[in-house]
């Protein structure tokens, strides 16, 4: 039966119950709603790609309650030590060697698992109880917008998810940070996000981190090393809207809509904008106060707000590259057609 979960402990006890079951659950994580299954379960595993229609090339992060469950499920380097003890729980995500528990249907066959520990109390419950690693890629259909909210998870996959755990909004709002850790002493950031490359580099010293923006071709080169290709979110266009969404570099403004169509204007903060001279524009601020980290917990919200709204296109004004702005730069690069 469709329906939505509570923080109740008869609640809690029936998602659990499902998970074992093999069934896949949407659950609340503080970065973005995740689909779940059971990691070590082969076919509950398959039916999270069915849901979603991910190409079984994509690999899935696996979420784990600790750093010991993670050392089952992976060889655990200095490093990753190091940053788990850092971040853990919380929004990183680690690409280590996997052991060979690990189902290869999850890494899509590479000798690399991604693992998290997340910081969501309602999740952190489940993982508890049910003792289970939980494979859960973001709960979207695969390259759409992603969740932040339980409802809209049952607006973009509707019954295909029938269970969904409610934790309400998530409070982060965009995904974790991907460091691949996969070749020791040599940590890269697959996808930048909430844990900035600052913050990973303070907690790593003297080790130097690299951005995989720069080091895609060093990936391609390190293949014959057994690392292969970075996270296959980041070499494709992601994250999209149905509504055409192009970026704007700052100061620039957007085109005038034409007759009877309207243009939504994303930006930062508030403006008294727009002025006479960009009719048929509807700004919308992502903060109030001009803040990243609440315009990072509004941004899929907001663009799922305006993509059901009929705008002719969505632009977006490219956030500072600081902190979370460099995360949704990122996505927004991804979810975008252009940059103006
Ligand atoms: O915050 C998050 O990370 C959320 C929540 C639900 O935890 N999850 C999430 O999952 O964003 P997903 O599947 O939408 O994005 C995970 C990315 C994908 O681009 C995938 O290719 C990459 O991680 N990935 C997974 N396993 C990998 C591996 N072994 N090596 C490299 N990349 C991997
Ligand atoms: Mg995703």
């Amino acid at each position: 039966m469709d329906r939505f979960f509570e923080d109740n402990p008869e609640d809690l006890e029936a998602i659990v119950t499902l998970l074992k079951k093999g069934r896949v659950v949407a659950v609340p994580t503080e970065t973005v709603y995740g689909l779940a299954a059971d990691a070590l379960n082969v076919e509950a595993c398959r039916r999270i790609f069915e849901i979603k229609c991910r190409p079984l090339i994509d690999p899935l992060i696996v979420h784990v309650y600790d750093r010991a469950q993670a050392a089952l499920l992976a060889q655990l380097t200095p490093l990753a030590n190091r940053l788990a003890e850092s971040f853990w729980p919380g929004p990183l995500t680690l690409v280590l060697p996997k052991k060979p528990l690990v189902p290869d249907l999850i890494t899509a066959g590479r000798p690399t698992v991604a693992l998290r520990s997340p910081q969501h109390p309602l999740l952190r419950k489940v993982l508890k109880i049910s003792g289970l690693a939980l494979a859960a890629p973001s709960a979207n259909p695969f390259s759409c917008l992603s969740p932040t909210t339980a409802a809209h998870v049952r607006e973009a996959l509707g019954t295909r998810a029938p269970y969904i755990l409610d934790g309400g909004g998530c409070t982060i709002g965009v995904e974790s940070t991907i460091v691949d850790l996969s070749v020791p002493e040599r940590p890269v950031v697959l996808r930048p996000g909430p844990i900035t490359a600052d913050a990973l580099q303070a907690a790593l010293a003297n080790t130097p981190v690299e951005s995989a923006i720069v080091s895609v071709e060093g990936a391609l080169a390190r293949k014959d090393e057994g690392v292969g290709l970075p996270a296959p979110g980041l070499l494709s266009k992601h994250y999209c809207p149905r509504t055409p969404l192009f970026l704007l570099r700052p100061g620039v403004l957007p085109p005038k809509a034409s007759k009877g169509s309207k243009i939504a204007w994303v930006r930062l903060e508030r403006t008294d904008l727009p002025c006479p001279a960009v009719e048929g524009v509807e700004t919308h601020p992502l903060s109030e106060r001009g803040s990243l980290a609440e315009a990072a917990r509004n941004l899929f919200g907001l663009l799922h707000q305006l993509d059901a709204r009929r705008y002719k296109a969505i632009y977006v004004t490219k956030l500072p590259n600081e902190g979370l702005g460099t995360a949704m730069n990122d996505r927004l690069k991804r979810a975008s057609s252009g940059f103006i």
